[in-house]
């Protein structure tokens, strides 16, 4: 790790903390905040969404997405897209202006251009870093059991302050706003080296993002088969509302009991309705920031 990189993660998670921020204390809703984090992430080639997003097998970028809505339960998301800017915008016009909740594909795409949404061509999302990584991937591919980047080899040129095969790099958003509503958003490339068409916990509602006014919002990031089978992020809610437990009792439980125990790793970021926070991870590191109106914003990346 070079303190330089770190530095950068650290400006940049509070950069975007902070654009979040902004909207909440004008009034915003959690929706536009978390909108707005995500789309910064996606645009900031450190993260692993948007422009920088990992590479498939095939050398191609998938890119997925989700958001919901606290207050109504409405919900929108894309998967599998490789030719739209910014996939948060895209899941977020699914939401409002469909009958649908989630697109895959050729037809998301369809969707998004009839949306106006930005179109780029594949080679927008492409960094060297990324490039590497894959090159990484395909070498150590024999002793992959599967397409879990976690399980690559240990190397760190770029000198990231978590090492890059090591991190999933999904990135997400979840905020309450002044009327109470809750907001969550997920957008990631899914994992280094994955296989054309596979689609992860990111844009999948209960896994990868859940909001719900009467319990919290949950973004995840990690292993998404996992946060899949665990229905991670509506567990958290379920333990919640059905079990009453407290926010910090249900992600941990969900995040260093349920997860660990089917070989799941990773974290999440979660927000209740009280306005508690919760940002458990098993792995090694979660990059991670929490921006509270009149408060000075906080950003970590280890434990
Ligand atoms: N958690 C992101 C993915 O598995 O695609």
């Amino acid at each position: 790790m070079t303190p330089e990189k770190e530095l950068e993660y650290r400006n940049a998670l509070t950069m975007i903390v902070t654009a979040g921020q902004v909207i909440l204390t004008h009034g915003g809703s959690a929706l536009d905040a978390v909108t707005e984090a995500v789309r910064l992430l996606e645009e900031n080639p450190l993260f692993n969404a948007g422009k920088g997003a990992v590479f498939t097998h095939n050398g191609t970028n998938e890119l997925d997405a989700s958001i919901m809505d606290g207050a109504t339960l409405n919900a929108g998301a894309i998967a599998g897209v490789s030719h739209i800017r910014n996939p948060i915008l895209a899941a977020r016009a699914v939401m409002e202006h469909s009958n649908h909740v989630m697109f895959i594909g050729e037809g998301a795409e369809t969707f998004a251009r009839s949306q106006n949404i930005e179109m780029v061509e594949p080679d927008f999302y492409y960094t060297d870093a990324r490039y590497e990584q894959l090159q990484r991937a395909l070498l150590d591919q024999g002793v992959m059991l599967d397409h879990d980047a976690a399980s690559l080899a240990v190397r760190n040129p770029q000198g990231d302050p978590i090492d890059p095969d090591k991190k999933f790099g999904t990135v997400g958003a979840v905020a309450i706003d002044n009327d109470g509503n809750l907001a969550a958003a997920t957008s990631t490339g899914g994992m280094t080296n994955k296989q054309a068409g596979r689609v992860g916990d990111s844009p999948i509602i209960g896994a990868g993002c859940y909001a719900n006014n009467r319990t919290v919002a949950v973004s995840a990031t990690g292993t998404g088969e996992m946060f899949m089978r665990a229905v991670a992020a509506y567990d958290v809610s379920a333990l919640m509302e059905y079990a009453g437990l407290s926010l910090e009792e249900a992600a941990n439980r969900v995040v260093m009991e349920k997860l660990p125990a089917i070989d799941g790793r990773g974290g999440l970021i979660a927000v209740d309705s009280q306005g508690n926070v919760a940002l458990p991870f098993n792995s090694e590191g979660m990059y991670r920031g929490v921006g509270r109106v009149g408060q000075p914003v906080e950003v970590d990346i280890y434990r």
